[in-house]
């Protein structure tokens, strides 16, 4: 996963008397995944994280199910969703199982409050919008393209910056890293690895905030939405080191590796969780072989429920979709080109398509909410003219 970084001021050994200039100690903090066993870091703040004056449940955050339950293609149009107030609390959920929640939100405006996933980590695709990631490891601008992740238990503020802003959001109770055959026995990304260390950008600047007064968190746990507010600015961090931090890395620097006949989705891997993979679909050289067949062949996801979510309008196997779709192609059914689509990719040298994929290994729930974009007309549309 990310390696080690560190920020800010931090005494020379760990777990000793580091004291603030009023002579009162630091308070170090210990934040990580896994127990004690997964990445962590150490954080120095000014005042106690756990100085919690009080807390009250905000909302259940119950996500239901859409009456329909057949098996069967399902597109959905989101953009045709309506911008939100909050880059937090107004999600829609569109797809779900107890491994993964997909949603998507179009927020205005940066959230008065600060947020902490309890439960999940959270990879957030940037589809549109730039800004910075507020946190207490620091900030971290991003920007369109980017996979803003951050692991669970960090407190952090999505401070927006260029509008229109979409991100489509993955949460998981599993943890997110990089796929371990891109890694040495050490951990260090290989060389055949789509993308190094050097891509991968951690929080740049450590802004420090010494405020007394009422500052909201809320805390997703439990699948419920708990408002609790501290005495103190929570970003209140003059130094920190570890391995466990939000961090961000760009599709566009996803190198794609191709081949003279078809690769398969596995190439475009970016990251992995326990129970889905997501991989990135950039524009690259298509196969290069005299007689290849450069759209993808029919296959059948014995094992895995499909997600595409189309990050702009020129994916090489589909019509219908543009930008801002999102398609499901469930287990149990077979799912490939288009009619005319693999003939039409003959003889092609390039595609420009922007898509990011995740592939479940259990199948996905279709949310209520998401029965307002669907496209009903999907499931016809590889019948032959
Ligand atoms: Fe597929």
């Amino acid at each position: 996963m990310p390696c080690y970084q560190q920020r800010g001021e931090l005494p020379a050994k760990r777990h000793t008397a580091f004291r603030r200039p009023d002579g009162g100690l630091y308070a170090e903090h210990l934040m990580g995944t896994l127990g004690f066993d997964g990445p962590a870091s150490l954080l120095y703040h000014i005042h106690r994280p756990t100085q919690i004056l009080s807390s009250r449940l905000l909302d259940h955050n119950q996500i239901v199910e859409a009456a329909d339950e057949s098996v069967r293609m399902r597109h959905f149009r989101t953009a045709e969703l309506k911008e939100v107030s909050s880059a937090t609390l107004d999600r829609t959920p569109l797809l779900f199982n107890r491994d993964v929640v997909v949603s998507i939100v179009r927020p205005q405006k940066t959230d008065e409050f600060f947020f902490r996933n309890g439960q999940a980590d959270q990879i957030h695709y940037i589809s549109q919008g730039s800004g910075v990631l507020e946190s207490e490891f620091g900030l971290l601008h991003y920007r369109e393209g980017d996979y803003v992740v951050v692991p669970r238990g960090i407190l952090h503020r999505f401070c927006l910056e260029a509008t229109p802003h979409t991100m489509l959001i993955f949460e998981t109770p599993s943890y997110i890293r990089f796929p371990s055959r891109y890694l040495t026995r050490e951990g260090q990304l290989m060389e055949h690895a789509p993308f190094c260390e050097r891509d991968v950008r951690a929080p740049e600047e450590l802004k420090c905030n010494d405020q007394r007064g009422e500052f909201r968190v809320v805390v997703k746990q439990r699948d419920h939405l708990t408002e609790t507010t501290l005495d103190h600015h929570p970003c209140d961090v003059v130094g920190w080191d570890g391995c466990y931090y939000p961090w961000a890395l760009s599709i566009h620097d996803f190198e794609p590796i191709t081949g003279s006949l078809h690769q398969p989705p596995p190439v475009h891997q970016t990251l992995q969780a326990d129970q889905f993979v997501l991989c990135s679909f950039t524009p690259r050289m298509l196969d290069y072989h005299p007689d290849a067949v450069p759209a993808p062949y029919n296959h059948s996801n014995v094992m895995s429920d499909e997600v595409i979510y189309y990050a702009n309008d020129q994916f090489i196997s589909r019509s219908g979709a543009g930008f801002g779709s999102l398609t499901l192609h469930p287990a149990g059914l077979p799912h490939g080109p288009q009619p005319g689509k693999a003939e039409a990719s003959i003889g092609g040298k390039r595609t420009e398509e922007l898509a990011v994929m995740i592939d479940t290994f259990h199948p996905l729930k279709v949310a209520e909410s998401a029965e307002a974009l669907e496209d009903p007309t999907y499931g016809q549309s590889w019948i032959d003219p």
